[in-house]
């Protein structure tokens, strides 16, 4: 049975260099949700374009992987009624510059490509993106 409660989510790169994970954690948890799952991990290339694969054929992908490989990030399954629509509309618009005020986005994104978190668009990807990373016994 599919889970409509949990999503998925990654603090990219550039928000771990910029040393913003204990800020953007404690927005997540001051927002309501609780914490299935979490690591910090560096993603391989081959991680990446299989997480990524939907986008393959997007100008931006090579730039893309590029990215979400240079170093690690913070993966996390999250838990929240309505979690995939209410954790999309806490990190805001994918181009930080159309991002609302308040959002994760907007707070702690660099740009359109380096946009600091990661939101799964649905409840079938949150849980493919989340066994991609956590294993069964990993989540509680
Ligand atoms: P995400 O999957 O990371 O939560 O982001 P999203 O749904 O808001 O955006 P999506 O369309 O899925 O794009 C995935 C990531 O690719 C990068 N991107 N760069 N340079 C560009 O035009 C461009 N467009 C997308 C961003 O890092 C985006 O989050
Ligand atoms: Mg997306």
């Amino acid at each position: 049975m599919m889970r409509t409660n949990r999503t998925f989510t990654m603090l990219k790169p550039d928000a771990v260099e910029a040393n913003y994970i204990g800020a953007i954690l404690e927005k997540i948890t001051a927002a309501g949700f609780r914490i299935v799952s979490l690591k910090m991990t560096q993603m391989t290339k081959n991680d990446a374009e299989t997480f990524y694969a939907v986008h393959n054929e997007r100008p931006f992908f090579g730039e893309l992987v590029e990215f979400m490989t240079r170093g690690p990030i913070v993966a996390a399954i999250l838990e929240k009624e309505n979690a995939v629509n209410d954790f999309r509309a806490l990190i805001g618009a994918t181009n930080p510059a159309n991002a609302a005020e308040g959002t994760l986005r907007k707070l702690f994104a660099k740009s359109m490509s380096e946009n600091a978190v990661h939101g799964s668009d649905s409840d079938e990807n949150a849980a493919i993106e989340g066994a991609f990373h956590f294993a069964g016994s990993e989540q509680f």
